[in-house]
């Protein structure tokens, strides 16, 4: 151990290693143990169900906060990070932009600071984006690679959304699959754009440009792009903000277009939905729950939105099968075509 203000590299990877092995026993060994056939009232009673949302809870933030926590860590290169991030003719960040009150009013998945405040908080997301959700099944690696595939079969877009593109995670998968396409990337958050440009630039990537707008009103014309994106954002937003995003990319959309999103939708059995909205709490995703009410179908036919279809995803191999016994989130893709 180093001295008390810095933490060494194996220190911190032994305690994160730590956190990820209790969250697979979480996943794959705890759910399993409630009893989905019980009364709700009665599952919430129970020793498994307690230890199981206290680890919820407290594994996150544990990954984030505290001594060996990403945060922490990460700080120790505060200046070697923001170095990185210097002249990038790839990105655009807006200075002036209106962060919403729904982003800034709440530390989304415990993150501290949220992914706004602080310079290093896309370094610290996409740390803490490794080890979210372990499977009991293949490697969640390819998640974004799968909607790649799944959403553009026999379609080949040439300029493409990624609306709340995060640090690019997915966005990147779209500019490999379409080196020919131009494909931009949005979010609010300046350190996330930072770091997906950086990637990029990394990469020697010459087909994708990051810019900080917000997805309720971007700076695109009408008619400009003609397959839009997103994963996990809808979930984060209250319903009047989901309902301008749809209508924005509607806007954005070139006639025949389509649009997908990826996200925690579909959640019709009532154990499933007891689990998904506590997760929402103990997670600090408040949005979660009015998300899953909406009736998204009847909004997008009444933006005008046509070829609606709301389908489960199989993030990875396996995980939508009736014997797959483990946690997972509700993944559903939404898609529609102008
Ligand atoms: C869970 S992350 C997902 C990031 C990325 N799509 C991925 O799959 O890794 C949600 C992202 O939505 C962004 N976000 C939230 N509200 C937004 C809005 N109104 N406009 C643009 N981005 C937004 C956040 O900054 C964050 O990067």
């Amino acid at each position: 151990m180093g001295d008390t203000n810095n933490i060494d590299a194996r220190s911190f990877i032994a305690a994160q290693d730590f956190i990820l092995s209790v969250k697979t026993y979480w996943t794959t060994k705890l759910y399993p143990q409630l009893d989905r056939n019980a009364p709700i009232e009665k599952v919430k009673q129970t020793v498994d169900y307690q230890f199981f949302a206290w680890l919820e809870r407290h594994l996150q933030r544990y990954k984030y906060s505290g001594r060996y926590g990403i945060h922490r860590f990460q700080n120790q290169f505060r200046e070697e990070i923001i170095e990185n991030f210097s002249d990038n003719e790839i990105l655009i960040l807006d200075k002036e932009l209106n962060l919403p009150y729904y982003y800034t009013s709440v530390d989304i998945h415990q993150h501290p600071g949220g992914l706004w405040s602080d310079d290093i908080a896309g370094t610290v997301y996409e740390r803490g984006a490794r080890s979210t959700t372990p499977l009991g099944t293949t490697n969640h690696q390819d998640l974004h690679h799968r909607l790649t595939t799944i959403a553009t079969p026999q379609y080949n877009p040439s300029k493409i959304l990624d609306m709340a593109c995060g640090f690019g995670k997915s966005t990147q998968p779209f500019y490999n699959a379409f080196p020919d396409a131009d494909v931009v990337g949005i979010d609010l958050s300046a350190p996330c754009l930072q770091l997906a440009a950086h990637f990029a630039k990394q990469n020697q990537v010459s087909n994708v440009n990051y810019r900080q707008a917000n997805a309720e009103h971007t700076p695109f014309k009408n008619d400009e792009f003609n397959l839009i994106t997103s994963t996990m954002l809808l979930h984060e937003l209250p319903p009047k903000n989901i309902k301008s995003v749809f209508a924005e990319a509607h806007r954005v959309l070139a006639p025949g277009g389509k649009m997908v999103h990826l996200d925690f939708y579909l959640v019709p059995d009532k154990f499933d939905r007891f689990i998904h909205l506590g997760h929402s709490k103990r997670n600090n995703e408040p949005f979660m729950v009015s998300f899953i009410k909406m009736d998204i179908k009847q909004i997008l036919e009444t933006q005008g939105f046509k070829n609606i279809s709301i389908e489960p995803f199989e993030e990875a191999e396996g995980t939508l099968a009736l014997d797959y016994n483990s946690w997972r989130f509700p993944w559903t893709i939404i898609s529609a075509e102008k």
